[in-house]
């Protein structure tokens, strides 16, 4: 099946359910990344967009109560692109104690190939390093080449299968993105 969810939550002990601990993002305009991008950050009035669009992109979608949760878990980052007041590309982290676990990335289909997902992606991995996690991971349907294409152009790398991960039997592919060490920088820090 092409698509597919990042991270299903219905697939425990890969994500978790929200929680409240941990401090609440504030709905509104976020600072864009360095290539630009309106990034803000959804409200719980955001809830039957981002299921809307949920259900739009991805074959198990959450429900508005779900998203509503989301949005409010403190353990938890969403970033949305908005196009006319309507959210067009959502993409979330859940702040695990490992490393930042992407939940969900998506992208309406009349607006892809437009770098909606690297500016999503990137701005998640920002707030990922400003709560500590410099490191994110998230599984991908094995057969999702724009997903995979994507994550791979933006540093993520593969570290192996997770057979039949997903309910209908397909292989997740695992990806993880460490920040650079300075093992990997150059005497004059490149
Ligand atoms: C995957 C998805 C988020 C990409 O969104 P997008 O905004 O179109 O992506 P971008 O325009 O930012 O593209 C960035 C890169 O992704 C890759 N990519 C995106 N769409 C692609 C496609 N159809 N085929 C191959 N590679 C693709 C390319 O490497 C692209 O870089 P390039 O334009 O320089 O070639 C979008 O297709 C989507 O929402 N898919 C359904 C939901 C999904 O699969 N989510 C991911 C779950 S982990």
């Amino acid at each position: 099946m092409p698509g597919g969810a990042c991270s299903p939550a219905s697939r425990p002990p890969f994500t978790a359910p929200p929680t409240d601990d941990g401090d609440h993002q504030m709905p509104g305009p976020v600072a864009p990344p360095a290539d630009g991008g309106d990034l803000e950050v959804p409200g719980l009035d955001d809830a039957p967009d981002l299921q809307a669009l949920d259900a739009a992109c991805l074959p198990d979608p959450w429900s508005v109560e779900g998203w509503r949760a989301e949005v409010v878990a403190g353990d938890r980052r969403w970033l949305v692109v908005r196009d006319g007041g309507r959210v067009v590309a959502l993409g979330g982290l859940w702040l695990a104690p490992d490393a930042a676990h992407v939940l969900r990335l998506a992208v309406a289909p009349a607006r892809r190939g437009r770098g909606l997902a690297v500016r999503l992606v990137t701005g998640l991995v920002g707030l990922a390093e400003a709560a500590g996690r410099p490191a994110l991971t998230l599984e991908v349907r094995a057969s999702n080449r724009a997903a995979l294409n994507l994550y791979r152009r933006l540093d993520f790398v593969s570290h192996g299968l997770r057979p039949g991960y997903y309910a209908d039997g397909e292989d997740a592919v695992v990806l993880w993105r460490t920040a650079p060490t300075d093992a990997t920088h150059d005497a004059h820090g490149r």
